[in-house]
């Protein structure tokens, strides 16, 4: 399986901090937004990721993450030119995904809860068909929405419904088999000229080919479109962190319960960021410092 970080965009609605970098860049408390769909990834242990970017941005992505291998990652990076929709991703990343299945995050998802990891398990292995996570969110009108039947079975996506069938937006993380390659290329550019990620999803609805799951109470799948989310975002992240001393989407720390680095290469990385508290953490998770791995 191949991991798609999609990190393109302007990020209008949030300028003029977005004026000079990346939105995906932007700090979510105390590390790029990147980090926590790249920590969604290798919590579902996909460890050859593309980065797609925009033109001006992708340097800034390489010089944060280079190759991927201190992480024991693959990474390699494509540029978008345009922003021509989510689904534009699968003809940019064609040779990436070669002949495999590709799950594809948002760069701009925030996903954390205490099932997260075995949700993940359960469809890394997918080879068939496409699976998609729902949440129940209060305006589901700025995302693409699951409509039911009565016997609560999918009948349709409808993207940015006025009119909402359901409160269940489909959120930036995606599963598909490799038959995603020619639905993307079969698809017309939306109204918005767009290559969307829903009509993805519509043709495998159609062919009884999509599982959707569902991201439970308790669970937060957080925004970050605009300058509150950011904040409360931000917000969120800090107050669970403080309060457990354990970090969310610590990378270095997936890596190595992942077994992908080494203690040496951890305290490698602890030494790096020493003057941070985020390098006192990761020199903490060294056991030679006693401290259990949860
Ligand atoms: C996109 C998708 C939408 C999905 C959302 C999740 O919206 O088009 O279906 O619900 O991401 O973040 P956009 O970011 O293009 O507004």
């Amino acid at each position: 399986m191949k991991g798609i970080i999609l990190a393109g965009g302007l990020g209008t609605r949030l300028y003029p901090l977005t004026g000079a970098t990346s939105k995906q860049l932007l700090p979510v408390y105390d590390k790029p937004m990147i980090y926590y769909p790249l920590s969604v990834l290798m919590q579902a242990k996909i460890f050859e990721i593309l980065i797609i970017s925009t033109r001006s941005d992708l340097p800034r992505f390489q010089a944060l993450f280079k190759d991927g291998a201190h992480l024991g990652l693959k990474i390699s990076y494509k540029i978008q030119e345009n922003p021509g929709g989510i689904a534009e991703a699968f003809l940019i990343a064609e040779d990436f995904i070669g002949e495999d299945s590709v799950c594809l995050i948002l760069g701009d998802n925030i996903f954390y809860g205490p099932n997260l990891e075995e949700m993940l398990d359960d469809v890394k292995d997918h080879k068939e068909g496409a699976v998609v996570f729902t949440y129940h969110v209060q305006d589901p009108t700025r995302y693409g929405v699951v409509a039911f039947d009565e016997d609560g079975e999918v009948i349709d996506i409808i993207e940015k419904p006025k009119i909402p069938p359901s409160p269940y937006a489909v959120t930036g993380l995606y599963f598909y088999d490799n038959d995603v390659i020619s639905i993307a290329k079969s698809l017309q550019p939306s109204a918005r000229g767009e290559l969307e990620i829903t009509d993805v999803n519509k043709v495998y609805l159609e062919r009884k080919s999509l599982r959707v799951k569902f991201f439970g109470r308790g669970f937060a799948w957080l925004d970050t479109g605009t300058f509150d989310a950011l904040y409360k975002a931000s917000s969120y992240v800090q107050t669970i962190q403080e309060r457990q001393g354990i970090q969310i989407a610590c990378i270095e720390e997936i890596a190595y319960k992942n077994g992908w680095i080494d203690v040496a290469m951890l305290k490698g990385l602890a030494k790096v960021y020493h003057a941070s508290t985020y390098g006192s953490y990761l020199e903490g998770l060294c056991p030679s410092n006693d401290m259990q791995l949860i």
